[in-house]
């Protein structure tokens, strides 16, 4: 048997479409477009690369950008005093701060400065807090988890009684998503596990899984053999193990990308799998671009 593949880039396409159909009608309507601002301290390449994928994205969709580069030496006060000139300015719907941060600013406090009502990246204690909630109280569910249950959805996987294991334990990604599948509501309605590096018997909790959803950051962590036939596999691993030619122009170097599941073996038990890159990746844009127009939708009452 060979698994449906659940594509990123596919599904990307089709919410851009409905965002900037959106977008289009609010602007008609109402004279106001999204409003994002990235900012990025430093010059580290993996975060250059995703800002700039960022910023392209928010101008494909017509929204108002501001990319606000600063150096790696900036001092906190100033990048707290930044946030707050953002918080204030009423063209700004959401607030990027691009992480990891230099060493000498403490991460917590720079989240914690951006206005909970711009949070999109759903990053702030408040917004950790509504998600929990669930329902109605939720603002911007964070990016990738968000993106994840999309694809679940879109792929037509029954989630509502589902055996649900997440690996990994990350605020980023396995405590959020944990928390989603779990809740009432469409895409949801699972009995949910988290298993991580302190679990007993890893493979026998995998095996359970109708849907396993794996946040390790281990390249191929997960066995074919812990695979229950027909499950749907979501591999959140992006994996730096290497280095290749580009095949655009082979002069320049490009990172070789695994995931944390053994795809090539995996695909022959799963009943569907997002492959590693072009699965789980481009859906975490295309949801920041979401809850920025969720943002915009709020403030104009539309939500
Ligand atoms: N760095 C890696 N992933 C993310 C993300 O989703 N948001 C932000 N702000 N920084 C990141």
């Amino acid at each position: 048997m060979s698994a449906k593949l659940i594509k990123g880039t596919e599904i990307r396409e089709e919410i851009l479409e409905e965002i900037s159909s959106e977008v289009t009608e609010i602007k008609e309507k109402h004279g106001k477009v999204p409003g994002l601002v990235t900012i990025l301290v430093g010059s580290s390449p993996a975060s250059i690369s995703y800002v700039t994928l960022k910023i392209k994205t928010a101008n494909r969709l017509g929204f108002h950008e501001i990319q606000d580069d600063q150096p790696d030496d900036i001092a906190e006060a100033d990048l707290l005093a930044l946030i707050d000139k953002y918080n204030n300015d009423d063209a700004i719907n959401g607030i990027l701060v691009q992480l990891p941060l230099p060493k000498h600013i403490d991460e917590k406090k720079v989240l914690n400065a951006i206005d909970p009502d711009k949070d999109v990246d759903g990053f702030h204690p408040v917004n950790v807090g509504r998600l929990m909630i669930g329902g109605d109280e939720v603002k911007f569910p964070p990016c990738t988890p968000a993106g994840i249950q999309e694809m679940i959805i879109r792929a037509g996987v029954e989630t509502s009684g589902a055996e649900v294991v997440v690996v990994g334990r990350s605020n980023i990604v396995g405590k959020p998503i944990a928390n989603m599948m779990l809740q009432k509501g469409p895409g949801a309605n699972s009995t949910v596990t988290v298993v991580h590096t302190r679990t007993k018997a890893l493979d026998e909790h995998c095996k359970r899984a109708d849907i396993l959803i794996v946040a390790a950051g281990v390249p191929g962590l997960v066995k074919p053999e812990w695979i229950k036939p027909g499950a749907c596999v979501i591999d959140v691993g992006v994996n730096r193990v290497g280095e290749k030619p580009s095949k655009k122009n082979p002069d320049r170097m490009v990172a070789i990308l695994q995931g944390d599941v053994d795809f090539d073996a995996a695909k022959e038990i799963a009943g569907s799998i997002t492959p590693v890159p072009g699965g789980v990746g481009p859906m975490t844009i295309t949801m920041l671009m979401k809850n920025t127009l969720k943002s915009l939708k709020f403030k104009l009452g539309l939500n």
